[in-house]
């Protein structure tokens, strides 16, 4: 359908923050997110619907063309690596860094670092750049628990305050990336529904110039 618009949201934290960017841009969800069972809702536009899913399916959604346009944070993107997408707009939210860490006042062994993280992708090409040999554990959640029981050496996680870090005794190390969220569109949407898509990226870009 060339004359409609699917717009995957990350659910979670950034959700929040979405939403009022959307309405600011003329796009209101016809019921609330948050506190249906559904995965798919209409919008008060009859050709944009919205779809809630896990941040980490956003780019998959989008590249595959199941959305034309996603809502989704950098370290997913870098951890996706972006095929099929364009990133035309920060969105300025959820800003946080992509860094590594470790127990606190202890440095990584000279051999083989064990690093344990839920971007393996994005911090195998990290280590590789800084020419450091590591063997990467996957993780899914709680990587500040992994240095404390011994499972790594390491972790490549999220740092916005630092009291997730400052509560587990570990501490920053170095800084991979700062992060926000981007608005991404799969590239052939890009092409065929540009008539839709362009407007849609300038009302949102006017949104997020107005509040800085
Ligand atoms: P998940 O359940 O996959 O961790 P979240 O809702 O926690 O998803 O995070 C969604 C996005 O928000 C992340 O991809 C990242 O860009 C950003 N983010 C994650 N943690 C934080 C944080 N503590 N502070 C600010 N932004 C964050
Ligand atoms: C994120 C991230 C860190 C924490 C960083 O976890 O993975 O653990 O926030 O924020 P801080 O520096 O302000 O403490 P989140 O709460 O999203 O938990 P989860 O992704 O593991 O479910
Ligand atoms: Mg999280």
């Amino acid at each position: 359908m060339s004359s409609m618009l699917t717009l995957a949201l990350s659910k979670g934290r950034i959700l929040e923050d979405t939403l009022p960017l959307l309405a600011d841009a003329g796009i209101e969800p016809a019921e609330d997110l948050q506190k249906s069972r559904k995965l798919i809702f209409a919008t008060n536009l009859p050709y944009v619907r919205l779809i809630v899913i896990r941040a980490t399916d956003v780019p998959t959604y989008v590249q595959l063309g199941a959305a034309d346009i996603g809502v989704a944070g950098k370290d997913v993107l870098l951890e996706h690596g972006g095929a099929g997408l364009y990133e035309p707009l920060d969105l300025q939210i959820a800003t946080c860094k992509l860094m590594t860490a470790g127990i606190k006042g202890q440095t990584a062994p000279a051999s083989r670092r064990r690093v344990a993280t839920k971007f393996v992708n994005l911090a195998k090409s990290y280590y590789a750049q800084q020419g450091i040999q590591v063997d990467l554990i996957k993780l899914y959640g709680a990587m500040e628990l992994a240095p404390l029981m011994g499972l790594a050496d390491e972790i490549v996680d999220i740092v916005d305050t630092g009291n997730t870090l400052r509560a587990n005794g570990l501490e920053p190390r170095e800084l991979i990336a700062d992060i926000s969220t981007r608005l991404v569109v799969n590239q052939a949407s890009m092409k065929i529904k540009h008539q839709l898509i362009h407007p849609l990226i300038e009302r949102l870009q006017a949104g997020v110039a107005a509040r800085t």
